[in-house]
């Protein structure tokens, strides 16, 4: 197996391809993380805890031990794993080691996301037992190894096995002791419409923290934080990355001690979580995915996006080619009707646009967004043969249909609100703060969860929808829950993202051939908690193509082109005011999963030719868009150009895409490197019929031939022909 017990060193070894992690069941203080980094051959590193220094110094052991589970109260004083306070008032604890046990497969999360296995010889489980003898506090730590992925997964299960009341003010996923501090840290942080940009910042002595507090994982920061080699590029160095499997708030932190030490951690959010523990009760904590990467950036990516293609994604659409689609929203807004909607959709059929998708303003009295939110009754004024109508209409233009909802929310200006005015998340005695006009549903109550499920599954049995945008267009405010003990209302942000978990399974379970994609007013909640429940996002609501460069390039640092939603909209842009052509907006878009957001008819004929080709390109190359494996290539955030590649599992087919900014007078030759390419092997190119061999596409180069002038692009194709 490749998680091996040292009996006499007392080391659980996790040895993968790639990578290993050592730990130590210490017979005085519980569990000790060794060693996280390149694989070793011999998990025996105990000689490591020699040069814990322990001379003379202001600080206890406890300050400078590698804990893999640290805790407050005995000289630790950094953010704890897991804290708890117990009856006297104090958050002492002390964990010892009891048992582990190793076995092949892994277990489920209950109501969590998580990486999944199909089979029990994909990974290797390893769960260590550690209990605080005074309250009972049981902590259980699960690392799996997933063999063939290479990654490791982390857990934690927190029992209460005592007799008294326990409050849980910590509850991490992982936190990983590092050797030294002299990294870099990388975090995607943004904005409504700048999503997931690329930072490096060095590595101070302080506490570096991303954060969530808002119930969703966020447009400001994603649920992702690495550590690198100062040296470390997209091609070479070591990496050491955490993802979370969650969707609300959360923290990752990087912190610096006095012994110049980092220490990486992830996990729910202590700021707006705090947790009741009774005595028989126990708290199960949302997965983290730990990347090491001996490969630099690119390398921690293509273990994150195999991760999530193909153990974190589930159901039907997992491996089915996703519909090019074509959304209404930038081309209607609330201003439509059934044949405005007829028009836009058999344009898009007769450019081979494979699905229709309705967005917001369908439903009750919604003519602007101040109102109607909950009330998923189809808006007969607009739409008089109802949803049924309009859908079999698009359906015999030969296109699916899909529609949008927003179900996690409600407008004061709503029928559910006034009957139920209880059901939105709220303080009592506080006003509702409103954003966007609107409140948000309480789904930590389980008849709030059930309206939902029947609000939906009932229109989408009403007609053959075969897509749904699942939107969630605001952020939390007053996040506390009627009714509910006053010592509970901590639970409340957690409590609903389990509620929305349970929605969310549900409603795939009944509807498991709609294709559901994820959005909060644009992307921010894209994150693999979401990705369990929906293959796709919606990446962001920037469609300026000189824009989602970066947000592309910096999603896909964890996320897979396959997860991102892409559209080519109208230009000028809406959200920039930039003018680009069409072909620029649909090469940026193919790096994502491809679509339109706009009315065709308002082009050009040679503005729907090149909308043609590129269609036909979609179609002809999508699995290795989809499946393929991704390289950045250049980024956008250094310089005027960015590029990346796809390449087929097979290594058969490369499709490379290139990108210019700005223009420049009196331009020299700008060149890209392909990689990973057979240096032996021929590749013919598609566009012109020349052949190259993989060492010239990777040294030599193959030269930039966008047009002239600002923003532009080329997308270049290849065959492996031997
Ligand atoms: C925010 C989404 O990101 C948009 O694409 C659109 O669906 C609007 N909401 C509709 O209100």
């Amino acid at each position: 197996m490749p998680v091996l017990f040292d009996n006499e060193n007392k080391i659980i070894h996790l040895q993968g391809k790639t990578v290993s992690l050592c730990l130590m069941c210490h017979p005085e203080y519980g569990l000790l993380n060794l060693y996280w980094g390149a694989r070793l051959e011999d998990g025996n590193v105990s000689y490591l805890l020699d040069a814990v220094y322990d001379g003379a110094s202001f600080d206890p052991k406890h300050t400078r031990f590698p804990y893999d589970e640290p805790v407050r109260g005995a000289g630790y004083y950094q953010t704890p794993s897991v804290c708890a306070i117990n009856e006297r008032g104090d958050d002492v604890v002390r964990l010892k080691y009891e048992s582990h046990e190793i076995f092949r497969g892994k277990k489920a999360l209950n109501g969590l996301p998580m990486v999944y296995t199909e089979s029990a010889d994909e990974a290797t489980t390893a769960v260590i037992t550690l209990k605080d003898p005074l309250t009972g506090l049981c902590v259980q730590v699960s690392y799996t190894l997933m063999e063939t992925l290479d990654v490791i997964t982390r857990s934690v299960n927190i029992g209460n096995a005592g007799c008294e009341k326990l409050v849980l003010t910590h509850m991490m996923s992982a936190s990983m002791p590092m050797y030294g501090s002299d990294y870099d840290v990388i975090n995607l942080s943004g904005g409504w419409a700048r999503e997931r940009y690329v930072n490096r910042t060095p590595l101070a002595h302080a506490s570096f923290r991303v954060e969530s507090q808002r119930g969703s994982s966020s447009h400001e920061q994603n649920p992702f934080i690495a550590l690198c080699e100062k040296t470390a590029t997209e091609h070479n160095g070591q990496v050491w990355a955490m993802s979370l499997v969650y969707s609300g708030s959360f923290l990752a932190s990087a912190d610096v001690n006095n012994f110049s030490t980092a220490r990486m951690s992830i996990g729910l959010n202590p700021e707006v979580c705090r947790w009741n523990l009774l005595p028989g009760e126990s708290f199960q904590t949302p997965e983290a995915v730990l990347v090491y990467s001996p490969d630099g950036f690119n390398g921690m990516s293509q273990r994150f996006h195999k991760t999530i293609r193909t153990r974190i994604v589930r159901g039907y659409w997992r491996d089915q080619p996703r519909p090019i689609l074509i959304n209404n929203w930038e081309a209607t807004y609330f201003d439509f009707n059934e044949e405005k909607i007829e028009k836009i959709a058999s344009k898009a059929a007769s450019l081979g646009i494979e699905l229709f998708v309705l967005d917001d303003g369908w439903f009750g009295k919604r003519n602007t967004d101040n109102c109607s939110l909950g009330d998923w009754v189809v808006n007969k004024e607009k739409l008089p043969g109802g949803i049924k109508g309009v859908c079999d209409r698009v359906n015999r233009m030969g296109m699916a249909f899909g529609l949008w909802f927003e179900p996690e929310m409600v407008s004061p200006d709503s029928d559910l609100y006034r009957a139920h005015p209880d059901w939105c998340l709220h303080a009592e005695g506080r006003s509702r703060t409103e954003a966007r006009q609107q409140l948000i549903l309480d789904l930590s109550r389980i008849e709030v969860q059930d309206y939902i499920i029947e609000a939906v599954s009932s229109v989408l049995k009403s007609a053959n929808i075969a897509y749904v945008k699942w939107d969630m267009n605001r952020n939390m405010t007053e996040y506390y829950s009627y009714g509910r003990e006053a010592c509970r209302q901590t639970e409340t942000q957690h409590r609903y993202m389990l509620g929305v978990y349970r929605v969310m399974e549900t409603l795939t379970n009944i509807f498991p051939k709609v294709l559901f994609e994820g959005c909060s007013g644009g992307g921010g909640r894209f994150d693999m908690g979401m990705l369990y429940y929906m293959p796709q996002i919606w990446t962001s609501d920037d469609t300026d193509p000189v824009e989602r460069l970066k947000i592309q390039y910096g999603t896909s640092f964890v996320y897979p082109a396959s997860a991102m939603g892409a559209h080519v909209s109208a230009s000028p842009n809406h959200q920039t005011g930039r003018s680009t052509s069409v072909k620029m907006r649909a090469d940026v878009a193919l790096g994502g999963n491809f679509g339109f957001e706009l009315d065709l008819n308002t082009l050009t004929d040679e503005e729907i030719e090149s909308v043609r080709s590129t269609v036909e390109l979609v179609k002809r190359v999508r699995a290795t868009l989809q499946k393929g494996t991704f390289t950045r290539l250049e980024s956008p955030f250094e310089g005027n150009y960015a590029a990346w590649q796809f390449v087929s599992d097979d290594g058969e087919d490369v499709i490379a895409c290139a990108y210019r900014k700005m223009t420049m007078p009196n331009p020299y030759p700008k060149k890209f490197f392909l990689k990973d390419l057979d240096e032996k092997a021929n590749y013919r190119h598609a566009e012109t019929g020349n052949v190259y061999t993989g060492s010239a596409l990777m040294h030599a180069g193959i030269v930039f031939s966008g047009a002239w002038g600002d923003y532009q692009s080329a997308v270049y194709t290849f065959r492996k022909i031997g």
